[in-house]
């Protein structure tokens, strides 16, 4: 039986196994950046180590089959990114001169997290992200852990919540419309913006 519970620092390596694998717009990404822990570093360490009280995970006979992940505050997220996450990964992702490549434009984003906020996202200070093995998917899983994310923000009094995707990962889309996320009017080449109140019924 798969269960949803806190995220606990024991999680670590199954939760950057599951970004990977689902880091190609839903599909698997192994072996497309020049470490396996290249998405998991931009998209999910910086939750676990900055906001571990966020993030949740739905485990399946003692191992983790996905997770939720974000932030409360998107602006202060930034900061703690640039001061406490960034130091610990930037030799390992050294910038490099012409952002040619994904891996390159994904690295300039590293190394500039403050390019996650924006002022027409100010109502919807949080923002999360969620994957499930393809095991698991389409079970209930990703509503019972957007459903606790929402929990969550609620009691820390945070009023909505965004999410950047890329678009052409319709199967994502499919699943936030039906929960009642909505687009957002933020022109971003490249990605889709949804948000929604926290007291979204889901
Ligand atoms: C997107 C994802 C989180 C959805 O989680 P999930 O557990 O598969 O979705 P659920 O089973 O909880 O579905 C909730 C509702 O959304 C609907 N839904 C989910 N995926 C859908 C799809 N591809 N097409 C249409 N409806 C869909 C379900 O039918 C369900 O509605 P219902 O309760 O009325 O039947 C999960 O499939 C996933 O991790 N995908 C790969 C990684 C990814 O793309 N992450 C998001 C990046 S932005």
């Amino acid at each position: 039986m798969t269960i949803i519970r806190p995220y606990r620092p024991a999680d670590r390596d199954d939760v950057y196994d599951v970004c990977v694998r689902t880091a190609d717009s839903g599909a698997d990404a192994r072996g497309q950046y020049t470490t396996d822990d290249f998405m998991p570093d931009v998209f999910a360490g910086p939750y676990l180590a900055l906001e571990p009280e966020l993030a949740f995970v739905a485990e399946d006979d003692g191992r983790v089959v996905g997770y939720v992940l974000g932030t409360a505050d998107t602006a202060r997220w930034a900061a703690e990114h640039r001061a406490r996450w960034l130091p610990t990964v930037a030799d390992r992702y050294p910038l490099v001169d012409q952002a040619s490549t994904p891996q390159a434009e994904l690295t300039e984003l590293l190394h500039h997290p403050e390019r996650d906020v924006h002022i027409e996202l100010a109502a919807y200070p949080a923002h999360l992200h969620i994957d499930l093995l393809p095991s698991h998917q389409g079970q209930g899983l990703g509503r019972a852990l957007i459903r606790t994310f929402l929990a969550a923000l609620r009691e820390a009094r945070v009023p909505a919540v965004h999410l950047g995707m890329t678009p052409t990962n319709t199967a994502a889309r499919a699943f936030y419309d039906r929960l009642g996320f909505r687009e957002l009017p933020l022109q971003v080449p490249g990605v889709t913006y949804l948000g929604a109140p926290t007291d979204l019924a889901v």
